[in-house]
């Protein structure tokens, strides 16, 4: 039978995961089907629920779920535990098991795809949210000369920096005016059009200016690039943390390379792996 996985968000009709899962799965010759679906915002654990029923394998989770999805599982991997936030749940006999793949995206893009090293570099991480959160353990792992989080509330970027404890720093954007190597935007700023109010100080010679954001030239990008700094969306990270779930699930790795290039030139559009609606959910 036709192994059968999902994401869940609201909204998720903008999502691309249905295209990336479908390309894998042709890529690879798995037997699956990969659909959007829309959960109510108070009806996240329901959704799933039905879609376990419906003969569901497998799960991403996506804006505004992730904890919601942390909460849900009944085991988490360590790094979901880290990251405070589950992105990929797989349903097996012992339930539902709960990880978080957006770390391991974001260091597959920064090392393999952008060949960016980061042994040694300083690392600049503006935001102190999810999105944030999930990705300072694997930063770590690199060792950084230094990573400093910095965030509109200061406060919450010391709280952050306090749950990993030696070699994080916090502060605010003011006074901010040290040189970076890395600059990842983990704000939510650019989804509004805005820019998170940098120096352009913080941009060192042949730094790279990171927006985990995709799809869209962000005022963050168009800043670090009139200073002088490389940039990178999040499209990369995005197929990354994709294959990541894939393999997870069906224990083969895929190759992302040829669908970041696709997804770039929208050669993906309409081909993803339909599935028949779920009766009773909207997809
Ligand atoms: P997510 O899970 O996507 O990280 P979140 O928890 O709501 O979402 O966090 C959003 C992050 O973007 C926060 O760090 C927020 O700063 P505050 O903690 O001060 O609210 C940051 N953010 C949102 N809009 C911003 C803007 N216009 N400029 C700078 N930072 C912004």
């Amino acid at each position: 039978m036709t192994d059968r996985y999902a994401v869940f968000g609201h909204p998720i009709a903008h999502s691309k995961s249905p295209l990336i899962h479908a390309a894998f799965a042709r890529q690879t010759g798995q037997d699956m089907t990969y659909e959007a679906i829309l959960a109510p915002k108070d009806g996240f654990a329901d959704s799933v629920a039905q879609f376990v029923a419906a003969g569901g394998r497998g799960a991403n989770v996506t804006v505004p779920f992730k904890e919601q999805a942390f909460a849900l599982a009944n085991r988490l991997s360590p790094r979901a535990e880290r990251a405070g936030a589950v992105n990929t749940l797989t349903f097996d006999g012992g339930g539902i098991r709960g990880d978080n793949t957006d770390g391991a995206g974001l260091m597959a893009d920064l090392t393999r795809n952008l060949h960016c090293a980061l042994a040694g570099k300083r690392i600049l991480l503006l935001g102190a949210g999810g999105a944030a959160r999930g990705v300072i353990e694997p930063l770590l792992e690199q060792a950084p000369a230094a990573l400093v989080i910095a965030n509109r509330t200061i406060s919450r970027a010391q709280e952050l920096a306090g749950l990993f404890g030696r070699g994080v720093a916090a502060c605010g954007f003011d006074g901010l005016d040290a040189p970076f190597d890395l600059i990842i935007n983990a704000t939510a700023a650019s989804l509004a059009g805005e820019l998170p109010p940098l120096s352009p100080r913080v941009f060192a010679a042949g730094a790279l200016a990171y927006d985990m954001m995709y799809g869209r030239d962000t005022p963050f990008l168009g800043f670090a690039r009139a200073h002088g700094a490389a940039t990178a969306d999040g499209l990369g990270m995005l197929v990354e943390q994709a294959a990541e779930a894939f393999y997870l699930w069906r224990g083969v790795r895929p190759d992302t390379a040829p669908v970041i290039a696709n997804l770039r030139q929208d050669r993906l559009e309409g081909e993803s792996l339909a599935a028949p609606p779920l009766r009773g959910l909207r997809t």
